[in-house]
């Protein structure tokens, strides 16, 4: 069960404006890696890009599976993405949420084990109350197990640590460090709190 991801000379300009240039880089389960730069520098971009979410203008991003590329729709089966302007669903609660993200996913797990990803992420009591009603950090929490709830072999977390106390760090810590166990995740950040997560490997704008 080997899993491979490959950057083979990605680029993306937007509007004249260079913002990934020529970039090959490859991860091969399990481990961790980063991608860090500066505020502006393309690492959200190149996250999208990973995830299937935005087209490169040039090169390609490769998924492979025990050597054998993976078609569109299977990598987004494979891939997990926490990022900053992926939105909840703000009236529905946290489990309605987790219920609707596994079923779009093609999964359906039991509310009981709904209940369980809740609890590892301090959000059992509140899991009847509509995300509305939720902090920032509860949202941030909530967002990464919608990501995880499938357990992706491939992770990638945009800044996963935002708006987190020590107690959400934590749980990001352990679940980059049981990701990385068999599958891959990639961390872009550039918070000096998450640079420790994996080996770098792309540095932008610098
Ligand atoms: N949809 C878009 N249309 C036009 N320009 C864009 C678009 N998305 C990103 N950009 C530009 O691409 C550059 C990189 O943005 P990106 O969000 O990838 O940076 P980042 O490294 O994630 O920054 P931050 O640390 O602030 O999150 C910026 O100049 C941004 O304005
Ligand atoms: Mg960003």
């Amino acid at each position: 069960m080997s899993w491979q991801v490959e950057l083979r000379g990605v680029s993306k300009v937007f509007d004249e404006r260079v913002v990934l240039r020529d970039i090959w880089a490859t991860v091969t389960a399990p481990g961790a890696w980063t991608i860090l730069g500066p505020n502006g520098s393309g690492k959200s971009t190149l996250l999208r890009i990973l995830a299937g979410l935005l087209a490169p203008t040039g090169g390609e991003v490769v998924y492979l599976h025990n050597g054998a590329r993976l078609t569109a729709h299977q990598r987004r089966q494979a891939v997990g993405l926490v990022a900053p302007d992926i939105a909840l669903y703000r009236p529905l609660t946290a489990l309605e949420n987790l219920r609707f993200f596994t079923r779009a996913r093609g999964l359906s797990l039991s509310d009981g084990e709904l209940l369980g990803w809740l609890e590892r992420v301090g959000l059992r009591a509140r899991a009847h109350d509509p995300v509305a009603s939720f902090s920032t950090g509860m949202v941030q929490r909530l967002k990464v197990l919608t990501a995880l709830v499938h357990r992706p072999p491939v992770l990638l977390l945009d800044e996963p640590g935002s708006n987190l106390d020590e107690a959400g760090m934590e749980f990001i810590r352990e679940t980059v460090r049981e990701q990385a166990g068999d599958g891959i995740v990639i961390v872009a950040t550039n918070d000096t709190r998450e640079l420790g997560y994996g080996e770098p490997l792309v540095q932008l704008g610098g």
